[in-house]
């Protein structure tokens, strides 16, 4: 059953030719990420699923048998630095355009451990934020050469707590180096840092072509959490008909992404969040989402941390000297 006031992709962006058009997933194997993949290659573009698990993309992609476009499916792991270098070195010597980068995939580390990626960042702000800023400024030459193109790091409404806890990026100990830490803390914070990010990377882009944004794609029925094993499974599995009168497919759930991706009107806005209505807004105001929306935490909107986490989050890849 499809929630009232979800909000759609134009009919007509999902029907835009898309020949000739290159774009890279994250995460493109399930999910959001998959139902993405599918519309774009369903209008005639080539995407390059960007996937750590390539047998999981493998299995997936029989199901694009007889859509207009093609794909491709390259290895990358974003909780490995190393992993994403490889897959850009790869992606330049294969490709010489991008039309759209879409920094989808994500997780929120289940349990009460925290765990550590190869780099030694926290996990969930490793992939969800660290492992994209890596890739998209590796990419910002391809995506400049190709402008117009378009860029978007996918949120949540986590990232907006409620009027009495905001979420906010704590520059003085991003990896939780010494703070207590908590699953959930470490998941809003990551979203918090991908708003940032797309805000602070339009204004840099300015005049480039490059159009940024981030995005909440509403509460899908994916296989998000799942990897707190199989009693989570089953947690989820039991919750799913109370549920689903609030949650969305994935199909659904890809809206937003497609949109920022294909609508004319989004370059009017880099650098904005885009939202699909969600009733896990603790903001009434915001219940309804909008295509873009003003996010109602304002630790999201402060441009002088976004400006101070890039800094600091350059160093942290290895981009710029410590
Ligand atoms: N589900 C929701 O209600 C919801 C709400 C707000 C925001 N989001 C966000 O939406 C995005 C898509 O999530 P989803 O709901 O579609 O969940 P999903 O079905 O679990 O898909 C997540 C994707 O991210 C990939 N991924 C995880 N860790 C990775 C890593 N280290 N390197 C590369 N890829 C990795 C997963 O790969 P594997 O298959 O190998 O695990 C999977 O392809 C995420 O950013 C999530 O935070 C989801």
């Amino acid at each position: 059953m499809t929630r009232k006031n979800l909000i759609w992709a134009d009919k007509k962006d999902l029907k835009k030719n898309l020949k000739d058009k290159i774009y890279i997933v994250t995460g493109a194997n399930s999910g959001v990420g998959l139902e993405t993949t599918r519309q774009l290659i369903k209008q005639g573009g080539h995407v390059i699923m960007a996937c750590r698990r390539p047998e999981a993309a493998k299995e997936v992609a029989t199901g694009f048998k007889g859509l207009k476009g093609t794909y491709d499916i390259m290895r990358m792991d974003l909780a490995d630095l190393q992993s994403v270098r490889d897959f850009v070195a790869k992606f330049e010597k294969k490709y010489d355009r991008l039309d759209g980068l879409v920094c989808n995939a994500g997780l929120v580390v289940m349990g009460n451990e925290i765990q550590r990626t190869k780099d030694g960042l926290e996990t969930t702000i490793g992939v969800s934020y660290f492992g994209h800023f890596l890739l998209t400024e590796l990419l910002l030459d391809m995506l400049k050469k190709s402008a117009p193109s378009r860029m978007l790091i996918v949120s949540s409404v986590v990232h907006a707590g409620n009027p009495k806890n905001r979420p906010k990026v704590h520059l003085e100990d991003l990896n939780y180096k010494k703070r207590q830490w908590k699953n959930f803390a470490a998941y809003g914070e990551a979203k918090v840092a991908t708003i940032l990010y797309a805000m602070e990377l339009a204004k840099r882009l300015e005049g480039t072509g490059i159009t940024t944004a981030s995005v909440h794609p509403g509460w899908a029925r994916s296989n998000f959490g799942s990897g707190g094993g199989a009693f989570m499974k089953l947690i989820m599995a039991v919750a799913r008909p109370f549920t689903s009168g609030m949650s969305d497919s994935n199909w659904e759930s890809a809206q937003t992404s497609l949109h920022v991706m294909l609508a004319d009107d989004v370059p009017e806005h880099s650098g904005e969040y885009y939202s699909q209505s969600s009733v896990l807004y603790r903001d009434k105001e915001c219940k309804n989402g909008g295509w873009p929306m003003r996010s109602p935490n304002p630790n999201a909107r402060d441009m002088k941390t976004a400006k101070k986490l890039v800094k600091m989050s350059r160093k942290i890849v290895g981009l710029d000297k410590k």
